[in-house]
């Protein structure tokens, strides 16, 4: 007598699980073998890329918005590159079902702007998983949410890794209380808020409500409406698939990516976009030209027609910083005013200096974007209560060299990235990331330096209480012509004299 067949219900309640553990195993195999592809893209670290605007003068959206998608791809703990080599491969996709050329447009800027709600649900990755949330949020886009098994495989593997086994256990209680709601609430969180953003950026509705139905599934099982199959708009599957498949293709080449897809085919993704990629990918090299997509210029000119940004006004510029200051911003609850703020106070403070109307603009901008490196930092380092360690305190200084990398690129606005990217140097040398020196710092840097550091002494942090605006002013004087520039202070203290008759005070001025 053979053995007792395994009951059908049995094996199907196996399956998920078996499915984790392959993937697992499939990806870590292919990561030691030669078939995982060698391209700039690997690197974590970010390159170093010229951009020229298309004529003189202006900038293309397409470029400005496809140079800064690299800061989202490192805010979601993915490689520069991410989101422009996935934008390459979904507008193939509209290419092949034929789109029109407003579809293409909506298509192109939601696949850039897929990740702009990062920072919504950067604070609540790192509190409920007690984990770096850049490595969390790489995880969880690949990671199969769909069953339980999966689910309770991912939290093990992903709660507290580096912590003593008894903080991790209580971790994983905590994560555990908060049930399988807490994936939606996530994914709700970053999609709505992205959403919102698309539309400030003054792209199309139909852009937005792709990015905002964008982890939604074929089969009913995504979120956060849990739409089927065609109720999920044509771009938000193309988007699904196209960031899927970059991550799977940089994890283990074609055979990783073209396995995912098939294995998903029906559940996550539509079933029509998988076999044209397939087929597509059969004959026409499809992934050895996709692996030659690293930089923003080489997807540019797939918006069919992107708004002309004069360089010389500024004024669009200054909207887009904004937006992307507010993403900054809002990564982490201690800073959720800091770059708006910091870029108020700079423009102030220039005028209050004499300077012109296009440089303070310049200087503002300058503000705005300064902390751009930050979305590359661990919110397990910035809202740190305690001292940090060396290795933490090596990741947050370098986020002025990534903003500087992140922003010179687009040209004309390279004073600008010297700007943003020297607001730690200090006067004396003692400052981060070039340890330039008093006549190696440009004015706009000396004023943005004093703004951060008063937005700082003045707001609440983790491990001490906020200044009042004298408190502050008396410490900058003790730092004036020392570390930080005497002029900016004095222009600084002016307002804060001047607002003393003022009904709302200081804080009508910023
Ligand atoms: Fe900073
Ligand atoms: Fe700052």
């Amino acid at each position: 007598m053979g053995r007792p067949a395994v009951p059908a219900p049995a094996l199907w309640a196996f399956t998920p699980l078996l499915q984790a553990l392959q993937d697992l195993v499939q990806i870590r195999d292919l990561a030691r073998r030669d078939e995982v592809p060698s391209c700039a893209c690997m690197s974590t670290s970010p390159a170093s890329t010229t951009v020229r605007a298309d004529f003189q003068g202006t900038l293309p959206s397409s470029l400005v918005i496809a140079s800064l998608s690299r800061a989202l791809d490192l805010a979601e703990g993915e490689p520069m590159g991410h989101a422009v080599r996935a934008c390459w491969l979904g507008m193939k996709l509209g290419d092949w079902f034929g789109l029109g050329p407003e579809d293409r447009q909506d298509l192109f800027y939601a696949l850039l702007l897929k990740d702009v709600g990062c920072s919504a649900n950067a604070y609540s990755v790192t509190h409920w998983f007690g984990a770096d949330d850049r490595s969390t949020k790489a995880q969880l886009k690949i990671a199969d949410w769909s069953s339980q098994w999966r689910t309770v495989l991912f939290a093990i593997r992903q709660t507290a890794p580096t912590a003593p086994i008894t903080r991790r256990m209580a971790q994983l209680v905590s994560l555990g209380s908060k049930g399988p709601g807490l994936a939606s609430e996530l994914v709700q969180a970053r999609c709505t808020r992205g959403a919102e953003l698309v539309r400030e950026l003054g792209w199309a509705e139909p852009a937005a409500e792709a990015v905002l139905c964008l982890d939604e599934h074929w089969n009913g099982s995504g979120r956060p409406r849990g739409l089927k199959g065609e109720e999920i708009p044509l771009l938000s599957r193309i988007i699904l698939l196209s960031q899927t498949a970059e991550i799977f293709w940089r994890l283990g080449g074609r055979r990783s990516v073209e396995s995912v897809l098939r294995r998903r085919r029906g559940t996550w993704f539509d079933p029509q976009l998988v076999d044209a990629v397939l087929i597509h990918a059969r004959g026409d090299k499809l992934w050895d030209r996709f692996g030659t997509i690293t930089h923003p210029e080489q997807v540019t000119n797939l918006d069919p027609h992107p708004r002309g940004i004069p360089s010389s006004t500024l004024a669009e510029m200054l909207r887009i910083g904004q937006v992307f200051a507010g993403v900054v911003d809002a990564k982490s609850p201690w800073t959720s005013t800091h770059s708006t703020r910091t870029a108020v106070l700079s423009r102030r403070m220039a005028a209050v200096m004499g300077l012109d109307e296009e440089e303070a603009d310049r200087i503002g901008l300058a503000a705005l974007l300064h902390d751009l490196g930050k979305l590359a930092v661990s919110n397990a380092i910035l809202d740190k209560a305690g001292p940090l360690e060396p290795a933490e305190t090596m990741e947050m200084q370098a986020h002025t060299e990534i903003s500087y990398q992140l922003l010179a690129p687009l040209w004309p606005l390279g004073d600008v990235a010297e700007m943003a990217a020297s607001h730690h140097e200090r006067l004396d040398g003692s400052g981060y990331h070039r340890h330039l020196r008093g006549p190696d710092l440009t004015f706009g840097a000396q004023i943005v330096a004093v703004a951060d550091v008063f937005d700082a002494l003045t707001s609440d942090r983790p491990y001490r209480r906020a200044m009042d605006n004298d408190q502050a002013i008396a410490e900058l004087r003790k730092t004036a012509g020392r570390s930080l520039a005497a002029e900016p202070i004095s222009a600084l203290f002016e307002m804060v004299e001047s607002a003393r008759g003022m009904p709302d005070g200081f804080a009508a001025l910023t």
